[in-house]
């Protein structure tokens, strides 16, 4: 039996990839093992949305070429090379990285075992460059059967809706990776929800490159950025939504990477009338300044922006906003950086992230002249982080004294509805509630971007008698 060990990268649309591949072993009969050093075959699920992470892929696949030379038994394995930065440097990687074995692209996720049997089946001559499967243009979408297997603790799931984007981004290179937008039909992504909530599934992370895009690229015309969306019109998010919410069970439905071009007063309505469906919305905004936001091409304006935060805040109420910002980008000023520190104190984001920008080949912006210095890009960064870090403080302690409803990740961990999975902050208990279920805790504290909690009812008191006693 063939063994078949992966390492994924990046981001959660690459690990969705990464248990089709798993789901797709499984079934073909081959073992899937974490045990790099006994597995006859490694895959290596890369990123490569910025230098870091490119830089992070090849650290790996070169890790993985040297463990094979070091170790008598890992000289016939064999090294494949999977996802985005496959996919991106298809034409270059074979001759650049002669020591894998075999390249495959985004599309090539289910037919990884068959891939696996072949180059097993042709020996490679001395000299002959890697295999490459990939195919230029990416067009998959996986659907509710598609074989899978969870890499992700039990209780939690990504399910993506939807693959590629339209968006024009000047800085963002994924579009010409991922492909165009094309959304799954909302049968499809409830018959996949419906089967994960009945197998225990307690949350249920949508994700695509745009989930507000959902539906909207199978409208006669696309939606006109900006305007208010008539999602009554078509498949959207909001009709999909409202499915899920239906669905019986205890769970949750967090809604990740949103664009604000997209956001219209219904999808705000659908929010606040599905219970089902957290109070945690992520946005990324990537600017505040109009000059910035129209050389990254982000069909928003500042004013738009600052209104739809104001909207979707009245709308929902005890919604937590998670947005990045970019700092660093070509021509960016320092007033432009005092206007973004002015909006993120206004705004006061539960929680935020900021990237410093990264100039990518193939991308527009890598072209633009003003490139600004990474020594003025790092002191950008810890200019907006700063004032964040204050900023998530002071939300942290509005926290404390109220009951949160979390969900137990760890034994002494969990999140609560404002906290997304591997990105937000935590709640931790000094009491072990069993992993995978809903328990009310009374926030006591705070340490920087995390919470302290007891269970409900228990006083820090009667919770140390409780411990003497035990
Ligand atoms: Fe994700 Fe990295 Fe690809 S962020 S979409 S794995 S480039």
């Amino acid at each position: 039996m063939i063994k078949v060990s992966l390492i994924s990268l990046g981001c959660a649309k690459n690990l969705v990839d990464s248990e089709i591949m798993v789901g797709h072993l499984h079934k073909a009969g081959m073992q899937v093992t974490p045990d790099a050093e006994a597995a006859d075959v490694v895959i290596v699920n890369t990123c490569s949305f910025i230098d870091s992470s490119k830089e992070e892929s090849i650290g790996h696949i070169l890790e993985v070429h040297a463990q094979r030379g070091l170790r008598k038994r890992r000289k016939e394995q064999k090294l494949i090379v999977a996802g985005c930065m496959s996919q991106r440097f298809s034409k270059d990687l074979p001759g650049s990285i002669p020591e894998v074995d075999a390249f495959i692209g985004l599309d090539q996720v289910t037919q990884v075992a068959p891939i696996i049997e072949e180059i097993y089946a042709k020996e490679r001559a001395k000299g002959d460059l890697p295999a490459s499967f990939v195919t230029t243009r990416s067009t998959y979408i996986p659907d509710y059967d598609t074989p899978r297997f969870r890499l992700t603790p039990a209780h939690l799931a990504y399910v993506k809706i939807a693959e590629g984007c339209n968006h024009p981004c000047t800085f963002c290179i994924i579009p010409q990776i991922r492909g165009r937008h094309r959304s799954r039909t909302v049968q499809s992504v409830v018959a996949e929800v419906r089967q994960l909530v009945a197998e225990g599934v307690k949350e249920v992370n949508l994700i695509s490159q745009d989930t507000t895009f959902f539906g909207m690229d199978t409208w006669d015309e696309r939606p006109n950025p900006r305007t208010p969306v008539d999602s009554t019109r078509g498949t959207a998010l909001t009709s999909l939504l409202r499915e899920l919410n239906a669905i019986e069970g205890d769970f949750w439905i967090r809604i990740l990477y949103t664009h604000p071009a997209h956001w219209s007063d219904e999808l705000i309505r659908t929010i606040a009338e599905c219970p089902k469906v957290a109070r945690y919305v992520d946005m990324p905004l990537q600017h505040i300044s109009d000059r910035m936001l129209k050389v990254m091409q982000r069909e928003t304006s500042g004013d738009y922006i600052r209104g739809l935060v104001k909207r979707i805040r009245a709308g929902i109420p005890g919604i937590a906003l998670r947005t990045t910002f970019i700092v660093g980008f070509p021509g960016e000023t320092a007033e432009d950086v005092d206007e973004l520190c002015q909006f993120v104190r206004e705004a006061r984001f539960e929680r935020l992230g900021v990237f410093r920008y990264s100039q990518e080949e193939g991308t527009r912006a890598a072209k633009m002249e003003d490139q600004v210095s990474p020594k003025e890009k790092e002191r950008r960064w810890h200019q907006v982080m700063a004032l964040q870090k204050e900023i998530a403080a002071s939300v942290s302690a509005e926290s404390v004294g109220k009951t949160l409803r979390v969900l137990v990740d760890e034994a002494g961990v969990a999140r609560g509805e404002a906290d997304a999975p591997d990105i937000d902050g935590r709640v931790y208990i000094p009491k072990e509630l069993k992993v995978g279920s809903f328990a009310s805790v009374t926030i006591n504290g705070h340490h920087d971007y995390d919470l302290l909690a007891l269970p409900e009812g228990e006083s820090p008191a009667s919770y140390k008698v409780a411990r003497q006693a035990q």
